[in-house]
Formats: C-alpha cells, structure tokens, sequence
C-alpha cells in the first residue's frame, strides 16, 4: 500500500538520535532502524537494532534483510574502517565518504596535505615520526604550540604547550603512548565555528550553523570533550564572514574533493577559525557533529529524506531553508566526563513536553527508569522565537533535576550574548 521507504542509521549516540529522528518526521519513511542505537530511540518512534556498529557483514544483512533503501553513517571510526567500501561491494546505497576520503579525517597528516595541494588555508605545520627530530623543530613555531596526535583520538588528541618545558612532556607522552606520528601547528586565535556541508561530487549544500562547548566546565575551563553543548543560528556571525568561509574555505575544499576523484557522497564537517588573517581550517570530520546536529536538524525545513537522498544518487541536490526558530540544546554528562565517567548511576525518567525535548545518548535502563551508560548521558532542547527563549527553557528545566551523579555547563551560548 505503501511506498515509503526504510532506513538504516549506523550509531548509538545524541547524533544519531538526532539524525533518525529527523528522517522519522518525513513524509517519504516508513521504518528508521538505528544499529545499535540506544534505549532512548523508541521515545521517537525509532527502532534499535542489536548489532554493533563495526559488524560491517551483520548490518548489511540486516540492511538486505529489511528493505533498507539507504543507511546513513553517525560516527567516524566505521567510515575509516570502510563501511561505506563494504556496503558498496555489497551492492547497498550508504551516506558517507569511503575510506580513502575518511581519511580526512582519520589522518591530520593526510588532510594537511590534501589542504596543501588543494590551496584551502590552514595553520602553519610539520608533522614527524621521530622524536628526536620534533624535539629540534619544536622551539620555531613559538608558544604556545598545538601539538596533535595524527589518529582518531575522539577530540583528546590535541594538547596546546605554553613553554618548552610543557612541548617537551607532550611530545614525549605521546610518543610512549605508541602515537607513530605527531602534529605541530602554529596557535591561531580567533572565534572557531564548525560549517556542516552536505557534499555530492562536487555539489554542495550548507546546514544551519551551531556552535560548540568543548570543554568540560563553565568558562571554557577544563579538559576537552566531545562538546558539552550547543545553539543555532549565531548572531555574533556576520553573513559578510560566513561568505567568506564559503568563498575562501568551502569552494576549494570541494573542488578539491572533485580534483583528487573523490566521488564525496557525504557530510563534511569544517572546524575552522576566523583569524585576522581570515578564515583557517583546524580540522576536518567526515560526518555530523555531536552536539551540533541535535541543533541544526530541528531547525532544518529541507526535508532531510529528499536532501540525502538526492546526494546519494547524483540527483540536484535541494535548497536548504531554515526555519525562524532558534534551537539550544545543553549535554547531562556522568560525573567525572571526560576523564573517568562514572557509570550506572540511577536517572529515573526525563518528562518532556512542549517546552523542551531530550535526545538521548548514553544510557541503559528503560525510558521510565533509566541508568547511566558513561559519559554524555542526553541533551536538554529547546525551539523557540529567540535563543534567549530556548535558552531560558532548558536552563529551568535542568535546574529543577535532581541528578547528583551528572552535571553540565551553566554558561553554553555566552559568546552568543545568552
Ligand atoms: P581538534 O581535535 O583538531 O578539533 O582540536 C581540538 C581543539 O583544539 C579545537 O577545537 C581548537 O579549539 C584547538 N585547536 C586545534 N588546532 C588549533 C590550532 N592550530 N590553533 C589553535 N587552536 C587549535
Ligand atoms: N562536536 C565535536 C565533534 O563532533 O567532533
């Protein structure tokens, strides 16, 4: 009776509850299964699947087996494993970059020379295999110096040494910590913004900005997380700068993509910072943020459905139109995030209802008596007229929690004036 389709997303995390819920609301999906998604996801009418997600041969016989016209890929470990290689042999539709483009972001190295070749401005850098080397070179970029980790390091590879002294300790950790290469950068300064850009061999699409919290505590104060919070739009970004961004960071990028044969059917997400000597990029990732996107898909009135699909399929890709509303979202993260989260703690239930929505991440349990699973546990939103509106929303609803076993930043949006 139906032609609507099933979907498959590959996750477990706010995200990938973001991104299943959206293609949820549209007209043209039948079915989203989230693998292995997380007990949250029913909430919005999303069904969990029990296979992992570097099960690359399990998803794609679930995939086979329930008629899935697509799957769309949350996290980067699977994309640098090759998923999207795995699924394509297999003759399966799938949303990401293969492994070679993952490496963008698998590899700082590897996207340093891809913005080399390719003219897309970034930081002064030099990367080494040998200690002995880095310990010579290190004193020329001055203090302080960003000294990076070239693998995956989920956010905590990037150390910024004040002194010698400090350079000296890090590159030596990292060394015996079994890193084969490190990174050295030049410190830019400046506001750091993240544009996520739909990409389909050469075409591109831009999603509603956001803006992240990356440390752990008020006042960008304490180790870096995955990101501890997040809003959309920005006031504080002239449309003059955002243009810029495109013009100078996004167009090379993507041809780029087309220079190189990427054949890019994904996200690409820029982290970059607007310098006085413009807009520099200080890292790509080959898919959606987490926290961002639990931000910019509310606030997306493209169909989300229509927009990837048309980016699988070579198709025109659709204009993005946002909607007015403004959308805040702050993390609930287990005590002790991000060194030594503590698990298991009880949560109990988080009511919602028309003034704030929760998107869950990690967490066990039942949705009426929930436990926490280790780290960022869910994410308060709110929509509203204004950012102060939203803002003031979640801000009473988790000052009424009673959860001495979380905490979170009372102070997400204060760039933006909030
Ligand atoms: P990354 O893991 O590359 O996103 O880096 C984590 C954070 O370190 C970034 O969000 C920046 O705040 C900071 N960072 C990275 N590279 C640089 C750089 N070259 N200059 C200044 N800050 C940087
Ligand atoms: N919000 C930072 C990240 O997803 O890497």
């Amino acid at each position: 009776m139906t032609d609507k389709v099933n979907l498959l997303v590959i996750g477990e995390g706010g995200r990938e509850f973001a991104i299943a819920k959206k293609l949820k609301e549209s007209a043209s999906v039948d079915h989203v299964y989230c693998a292995p998604g997380n007990v949250g996801m029913p909430s919005v009418g999303v069904e969990p699947v029990a296979i992992a997600e570097n099960d690359f041969a399990g998803l794609i016989k679930f995939a086979k087996d329930h008629d899935i016209k697509w799957t769309f890929v949350g996290p980067e470990d699977c994309l640098v494993d090759g998923i999207v290689d795995d699924f394509h042999a297999a003759g399966l539709k799938i949303f990401g970059p293969d492994a070679r483009a993952a490496q963008l972001e698998g590899s700082k190295d590897y996207a340093l020379n891809f913005m080399n070749n390719y003219g897309v401005p970034t930081a002064k850098h030099a990367s080494y295999r040998d200690q002995t080397a880095i310990l010579e070179h290190v004193d020329q970029f001055g203090y302080p110096v960003v000294i990076k980790e070239n693998g995956l390091a989920g956010g905590k590879g990037v150390v910024i040494a004040q002194d010698h002294d400090a350079a000296v300790q890090t590159i030596k950790e990292m060394f015996a910590s079994g890193q084969a290469r490190i990174v050295l950068e030049e410190c830019l300064s400046g506001p750091e913004y993240s544009m996520f850009v739909v990409i389909s061999n050469g075409h591109y699409r831009i999603l509603p900005m956001a803006q992240d919290h990356k440390r752990a505590y008020d006042g960008d104060k304490g180790p870096n997380t995955g990101g501890m919070g997040s809003y959309s739009p920005l006031p504080q970004l002239s449309a003059a700068d955002r243009q810029r961004m495109i013009d100078e960071v996004v167009k090379p990028t993507v041809d780029g993509l087309v220079k190189g044969e990427y054949h890019y059917h994904g996200v690409l997400y820029i982290g970059l910072m607007l310098t006085t000597d413009g807009p520099k990029v200080i890292e790509y990732n080959v898919r959606l943020g987490d926290p961002e996107t639990q931000v910019v898909l509310p606030r997306l009135d493209t169909d989300l459905y229509q927009l990837v699909d048309a980016a699988i399929n070579d198709q025109p890709l659709p204009a993005i139109s946002e909607t007015a509303e403004a959308s805040f979202g702050v993390v609930l993260a287990s005590k002790g995030y991000p060194q030594k989260p503590i698990h298991g703690q009880e949560l109990g239930s988080f009511p919602e209802g028309s003034e704030v929505e929760i998107d869950y991440a990690n967490v066990t349990g039942t949705l009426s008596h929930l436990q926490g699973a280790g780290g960022r546990l869910l994410m308060v939103l709110a929509q509203a007229g204004t950012l102060q509106e939203a803002h003031d929303r979640v801000y009473a609803y988790l000052e009424k929690l009673d959860q001495p076993e979380c905490f979170y930043r009372h102070d997400i949006g204060a760039k933006a004036g909030l």
